[in-house]
């Protein structure tokens, strides 16, 4: 197979700010046996990316298989990509040169071309563009690893969503409805529409309702913001109620571990059960990516995109994600 002799990738020599990503030719990636070689046409950037940039929080550098301790363990960012095969190794039988396949990384995206083991990787959902695609892998499986898995979400339960307008959060209001939860949303004001829009039965602005002091009570908490203390939101849980942790606010030595930690270390105290979300340790990534491909081909999800970056402006796109105001998925198309 004959690929271009370099191909363009953003690589991270160090940790530091999207402006350090540097813009350079690569190798061209050949599959090993049990891997693919995917041209990708689109990606997206999330936290996981900008944590991974900035080597933060110091925390995580200390924790195994996580952040490295004085440089990036990654060296090519980019968690979700969408595009075609471009070359199989001789053990992979499943995909073929042309085939329109997306899949979660743990790192690689942000290049125009990359290795993917075949066993994080999946045919794209029909009715989705690249772009489209690239907005599912991680945030997506997120919302469905905190629901079904550690949410052990039942149909007819009420679920809340905290940070139901983000990346991970509009999977999860339209998965908690696909699953047939009745689900309420918290999101900021200029967001209550969006979030009704894709489902949710309820929505709390956060700006005019602190939602742990509301009367109503929820099966499952699922915890994507982290904006109020595990403790405050044990509040609105019934007696045998579940909090997922997932996500909070960034800090730059402890958050947003420090606040998931927290919850856990809440367990052994409370009546109701404390759970955590890990997609990155999460083992059937191919699975769950069948399983998200069917709820978006029966038109049950569909992913709310924010803003699309071409891949040149990388770093611009770090940058607006990590602001942290984006309505859905930052994409980038290559
Ligand atoms: N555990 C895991 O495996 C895993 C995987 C992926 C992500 N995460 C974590 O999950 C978190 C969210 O990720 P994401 O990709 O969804 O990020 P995102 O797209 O940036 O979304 C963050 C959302 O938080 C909302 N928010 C900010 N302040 C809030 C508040 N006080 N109350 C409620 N919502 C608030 C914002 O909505 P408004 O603009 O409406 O305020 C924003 O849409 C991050 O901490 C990330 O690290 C964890």
């Amino acid at each position: 197979m004959t690929l271009e002799l370099a191909v363009k990738a953003f690589i991270l020599h160090s940790y530091g700010s999207p402006e350090d990503l540097e813009l350079t030719d690569v190798e061209t990636p050949e599959p090993r046996q049990d891997e693919v070689v995917v041209r990708v046409r689109a990606t997206s950037v999330q936290p996981y990316d900008w944590h991974h940039m900035r080597g933060e929080p110091y925390l995580s550098r200390l924790m195994p298989g996580t952040l490295g301790l004085r440089k990036p363990k990654i060296s090519i960012l980019g968690a979700d990509v969408a595009g075609q095969v471009e070359d199989v190794g001789a053990e992979v039988t499943e995909f073929r040169r042309g085939d329109s396949v997306f899949a979660m990384l743990e790192q690689g995206g942000f290049a125009e071309y990359v290795r993917v083991n075949a066993d994080r990787l999946a045919p794209m959902p029909a009715n989705l563009s690249f772009e489209e695609a690239a907005a599912v892998p991680m945030a997506a499986s997120t919302a469905l690893v905190a629901l079904r898995d550690a949410g052990r979400v039942e149909p007819g339960q009420r679920v809340l969503v905290n940070g139901a307008s983000g990346g991970v959060g509009t999977f999860a209001v339209q998965l908690a409805r696909a699953f047939g939860a009745h689900v309420t949303g918290v999101c900021s004001t200029r967001n209550v529409e969006l979030v009704r829009s894709i489902g949710a039965d309820g929505v709390i602005d956060y700006a005019r309702t602190d939602f742990t002091r509301t009367t109503q009570r929820y099966d499952l908490l699922v915890d994507v913001a982290g904006s109020r203390s595990a403790w405050n939101c044990r509040r609105v849980l019934t007696r045998k109620g579940t909090f997922v942790a997932v996500g909070g606010p960034a800090g730059r030595w402890l958050q947003p571990a420090g606040h998931v930690f927290a919850a856990l270390a809440m367990s052994p105290f409370v009546p109701q059960r404390i759970a955590l979300a890990d997609v990155v340790r999460a083992v059937h990534v191919k699975q769950n990516l069948l399983t998200l491909t069917e709820l978006i081909e029966s038109g049950a999800v569909r992913p709310v995109i924010d803003r699309s970056f071409p891949f040149v402006e990388i770093p611009s796109a770090l940058a607006y994600q990590e602001a942290g105001r984006a309505s859905g998925k930052v994409v980038v198309t290559i």
